[in-house]
């Protein structure tokens, strides 16, 4: 729980947070406790990427996750039903032995999909949704779509279909500030959208302003909205803390305090139209440490543990549950999952690397201390 002190500043339990300049210490706050037991998690919103990277990023997601949105922003993009079956296959070949997961995937929404193609995803077990990648908004999106008119026969087959449109809402034009992007495609394309087509789900994907919180909280059930746990943790002084900082670097693009304390609120006051998606990117680090540095935030290894830190200093541990396990599953008509896990109250070091040298990948708060650890599963 943030709490204001005799200062008027922001007190925190988080030695890291307070590293960061977001708070000031000397809070008296209420005791942790040791043990907690929730459903099986899943995460909403993931990159897995394809050979090499998967077979190395796919167990830090799927030790705790039991199922996971894997986005399509491949290149070439998985754009067809017949690609994202293989793509299911190639993942789940790849799942250590032993460990329980499913994909769940994703249709990119190119200039060539068809209506035929949105009835073909919605009769395959294994397509749960389409992205939407404003063309040049983010990593692999050259192939996304430049404006939404000529694609109104296909939001309508999505729509008939009851097939979930995943949105990165970020505007393109190259003037418009990328602080602000967000926001102008939320009141220029967004909004617009969810009220044309009035019986299409939307997920409006890894929110980061008050803006968009504020959008959700007030839409019908319909719209939902996924939170990264750097959106909830940072702010964006983080990308700049004593120098350029690439391994903070994502987009959507990390906004103001204000911001993040208006996501935090969403994601813990029990909304379900708030749920758990990491948007683990992983990007070897030659690629992020470079003139021009690749957007994504890998933090699979520590997801969980990132989301029980916010949660934690909430006071709002008792709905971290919804928020990781249930608003999701619910939202896209799954099955909530019956396994259930355990964190534990336990100060521990995040890893700093997946791997080493250029080909490695950071992790998300590298090195940092967690108060939860993963405990495993509830036998
Ligand atoms: C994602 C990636 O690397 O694929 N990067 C990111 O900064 N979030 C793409 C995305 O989710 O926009
Ligand atoms: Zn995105
Ligand atoms: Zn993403």
């Amino acid at each position: 729980m943030l709490r204001a002190g005799p200062t008027g500043k922001l007190q925190s339990r988080n030695p890291d947070a307070l590293r960061l300049g977001l708070f000031e210490s000397d809070a008296v706050l209420s005791p942790l406790p040791d043990r907690l037991e929730l459903s099986r998690p899943d995460d909403w919103h993931l990159h897995l990427r394809d050979g090499a990277m998967l077979e190395r990023v796919v167990g830090a997601t799927a030790r705790v996750f039991a199922r996971a949105i894997v986005m399509p922003n491949l290149d070439p993009p998985v754009a067809t039903t017949a690609q994202a079956e293989d793509y299911a296959a190639r993942i789940s070949a790849v799942v250590p032995d032993g460990v329980a997961f499913t994909p769940l995937m994703t249709l990119y929404l190119t200039g060539e999909t068809s209506p035929e193609e949105i009835a073909r995803a919605t009769a395959s077990p294994v397509v749960h949704a389409v992205k939407l990648y404003p063309k040049g908004a983010t990593t692999n999106s050259s192939a996304g779509v430049e404006g939404l008119d000529a694609l109104a026969p296909v939001l309508e087959a999505m729509e008939r279909h009851d097939l979930p449109l995943l949105v990165h809402g970020e505007s393109t034009a190259p003037g418009d500030d990328v602080f602000d992007r967000e926001r102008i495609f939320l009141e220029g394309t967004l909004a617009p959208l969810v009220e044309r087509y009035e019986g299409l789900r939307v997920v409006f994907e890894h929110i980061t302003t008050a803006d968009a919180a504020a959008f959700v909280a007030e839409s019908s059930s319909r719209v939902g909205a996924t939170i990264t746990p750097q959106h909830l943790l940072l702010n964006r002084n983080a990308i700049f803390e004593g120098g350029i900082r690439p391994h903070h670097y994502c987009l959507p693009i990390l906004k103001r305090e204000g911001d993040r304390e208006a996501l935090v609120a969403a994601a813990t006051r029990g909304d379900p139209s708030f749920f758990l998606g990491t948007d683990s990117a992983p990007h070897a680090r030659h690629t992020k440490e470079a003139p021009c540095g690749c957007a994504g935030i890998y933090s699979a290894p520590v997801a969980i543990e990132s989301y029980a830190e916010v949660f934690a200093e909430e006071d709002a541990l008792q709905r971290l549950e919804g928020f990781a396990s249930h608003h999701g599953a619910d939202f896209y008509r799954l099955p909530r999952n019956e396994e259930r896990i355990v964190l534990l109250r336990e100060d521990w070091q995040g890893p700093e690397s997946e791997g080493e040298g250029p080909e490695s990948v950071e992790v998300f708060w590298a090195g940092r201390t967690f108060r939860y650890r993963f405990g495993g599963f509830v036998r």
